[in-house]
C-alpha cells in the first residue's frame, strides 16, 4: 500500500454562529487539504474565523454542512468514545486564552496528557521536566496560572501540547503574549517536533515573521480560505518595511 499522506480534508465545509434565531456565516464553503507533517500557517483578519477552523479540526464544533475528514475518516461519524481518543492521541490544541486548569500548577498541567495516555509515573517526571526545561519554565514547575506572566503561561500551554506527542499540534496564536525573543525560540521548538517526529503543525497567527516560516500559508477573507505565495506575502512586507522606515527617516 503506497505511504498515505493526506492527513486533512474539509470538504465544502459551512459553519455559522446562530444568533437571535440567524446563522452567522462564518466559513463558506471551504476545500482545503493538508497533508501529515506540513506546517502550515493561516492568517486573516480578528474574526475571520480561524480559531473557528481549529475547533472544526479538534472536533470541538461541527459544521452545518460539508465533511471534516481526517485519514480519510469524518469526524461526523466518529463515536463520543472515539472523539475522546482523537482528542488524546491525534490532535491537541494550544488555545488561545491557554486554557490552563488553574487549581494544578504547571507541571500537574503538563502532566494531564500522559495521565490520558497512561504513562507510567517513573516516565512522566522525566518528560515533563524536559519540555519544561526546554521552553524556559525549569523553575517555575510548581507555580499555578495564577502565579505565571501572560507569557508563561502560554509556555505551559505549549508545553502541555508536546506532552500529548500527538499526530497534528493547532497552534492558536501560540507567540501572541511573547516578547519577539521567546516568539522565535517557541517557534523553533514546535518546528523541531514538526520535523523530527512528522507532526503536523498548523499555526494561527497575526504575526507575519511567524507565518511565514511554513511551507504554506493560507489566508482567511469572508469565509474563503485562499493560499498565499510566500514570496509574495515576504514582499509586501518588505514594502510595508521601506514605507515605515521611509516615514521614520523623513519624520
Ligand atoms: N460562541 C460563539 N457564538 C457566537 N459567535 C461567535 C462565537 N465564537 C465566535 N463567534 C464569532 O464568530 C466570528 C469568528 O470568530 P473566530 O473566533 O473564529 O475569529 P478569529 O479569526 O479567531 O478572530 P481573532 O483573530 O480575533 O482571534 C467572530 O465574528 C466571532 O464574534
Ligand atoms: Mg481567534
Amino acid at each position: 500500500m503506497p505511504p498515505f499522506n493526506e492527513q486533512i480534508t474539509l470538504e465544502e465545509v459551512s459553519f455559522g454562529y446562530k444568533r437571535g434565531g440567524k446563522l452567522k456565516p462564518i466559513l463558506r464553503n471551504v476545500n482545503l487539504k493538508i497533508d501529515e507533517g506540513e506546517f502550515v500557517s493561516i492568517i486573516g483578519e480578528s474574526g475571520s474565523g480561524k480559531t473557528s477552523l481549529l475547533s472544526l479540526l479538534s472536533a470541538s464544533i461541527k459544521p452545518q454542512s460539508g465533511e471534516v475528514k481526517i485519514y480519510d475518516k469524518k469526524i461526523s461519524s466518529i463515536s463520543e468514545k472515539h472523539l475522546s481518543e482523537y482528542r488524546r492521541d491525534i490532535v491537541s490544541t494550544i488555545y488561545q486564552g491557554h486554557n490552563l486548569l488553574e487549581v494544578l500548577t504547571a507541571y500537574q498541567n503538563v502532566e494531564l496528557p500522559l495521565l490520558l495516555k497512561k504513562i507510567p509515573s517513573q516516565n512522566r517526571g522525566t518528560i515533563i521536566l524536559r519540555i519544561l526545561k526546554d521552553l524556559g519554565l525549569a523553575d517555575k514547575a510548581f507555580q499555578k496560572p495564577e502565579e505565571l506572566s501572560g507569557g508563561e503561561k502560554q509556555r505551559v500551554a505549549i508545553a502541555r501540547a508536546i506532552a500529548a506527542n500527538s499526530k497534528i499540534i493547532l497552534a492558536d496564536e501560540p507567540t501572541a503574549s511573547l516578547d519577539p525573543e521567546t516568539g522565535r525560540s517557541i517557534m523553533e521548538i514546535l518546528e523541531s517536533i514538526n520535523r523530527t517526529n512528522n507532526t503536523t503543525l498548523i499555526v494561527v497567527t497575526h504575526d507575519m515573521s511567524v507565518a511565514q516560516r511554513a511551507d504554506r500559508i493560507y489566508r482567511l477573507v469572508e469565509g474563503n480560505i485562499e493560499e498565499i505565495d510566500p514570496i509574495k506575502l515576504s514582499q509586501s512586507l518588505q514594502n510595508q518595511t521601506n514605507i515605515s522606515d521611509k516615514i521614520y527617516l523623513e519624520g
